[in-house]
């Protein structure tokens, strides 16, 4: 249908933590969609294997070494994409870790901040400095990529349950905050995705097995699941919509 495509020509997009999995996944959709892309991540190596995927599929990418935790790695990260790309459009907060923890109250406060901070406060800071450069130019879009355990307490994974569902609510929160500014802010929820942070879900067979019980679509989800319901809340085709979490989960939570 006419006018109704995905078209991000024109448009500067960041994704946190794109240096591999669903952000990679992400960030050359969105490449391919017209956008011109940065990714950032922690490891130089695996910055430049992304970057090396990219050019094999003749297509552009600013990779930039950032720990998305730390306030000053992310003003610097957003200084370089100042300099290279002139701002930012459309930022998704990508970034997130989950290690098999204790139970939450007999974590100890180290273990705690981490999660917190890879989870949680990552999208806090980035959304922070994307917002004063989206304000300028009259408007953008934030996705999030939370998952079903923010709403879903899962056992060995407590503390990224609840940083997760922290990052559902400052979606909420931002997005009734920058309505006014035109400046969209949604979430997307996956189930377990194929990638090396999940692994160990899907390596092994008697979890798998157990995990699919739960999936009504009986399988779990390729990175390209996510793909798509992010590139619609990038695109113009969301523009109304605001505040909202999709979940990705082949009918878990129904
Ligand atoms: N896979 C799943 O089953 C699943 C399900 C639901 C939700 N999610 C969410 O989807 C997102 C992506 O997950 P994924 O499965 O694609 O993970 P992944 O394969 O482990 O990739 C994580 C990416 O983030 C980067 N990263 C990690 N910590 C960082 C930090 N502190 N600062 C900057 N970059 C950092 C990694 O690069 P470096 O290591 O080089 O920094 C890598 O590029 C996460 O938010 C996760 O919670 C995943």
């Amino acid at each position: 249908m006419s006018g109704m495509e995905i078209d991000l020509s024109g448009k500067v997009a960041l994704v946190t933590g794109g240096s591999r999995g669903i952000g990679m996944a992400i960030a050359m959709s969105m490449a391919e969609k017209g956008a011109r892309v940065a990714i950032s991540g922690r490891k130089q190596e695996n910055l430049d294997r992304a970057a090396a995927d990219f050019k094999e599929r003749h297509l552009q990418v600013l990779a930039v070494s950032a720990n998305a935790g730390q306030a000053g790695q992310v003003d610097s990260l957003f200084s370089v994409l100042d300099r290279e790309l002139g701002g930012v459009d459309i930022l998704v907060n990508n970034v997130g870790t989950n290690i098999l923890t204790p139970s939450v109250a007999e974590a100890d406060e180290g273990l705690f901040d981490k999660l917190m901070e890879t989870n949680l406060k990552s999208a806090f800071l980035a959304s922070a400095q994307a917002v004063k450069r989206m304000k300028k130019r009259g408007g953008g879009k934030i996705i999030n990529i939370s998952s079903i355990a923010a709403r879903k307490a899962a056992r060995g994974m407590g503390i990224y349950c609840v940083a997760k569902a922290g990052l559902e609510m400052l979606t909420k929160v931002l997005a009734q905050e920058l309505a006014p500014d035109r400046i969209n802010v949604n979430a997307v929820a996956p189930s377990v995705v194929k990638t090396k942070f999940s692994q160990p879900f899907w390596s092994n067979e008697s979890i798998l097995n157990e995990i699919l019980k739960t999936i009504p679509m009986g399988r779990i989800a390729e990175t390209s699941d996510v793909v798509g319901a992010v590139l619609f809340l990038a695109s113009s085709l969301s523009d109304f919509i605001t505040g909202e979490i999709i979940n990705i989960d082949g009918g878990s939570l129904a």
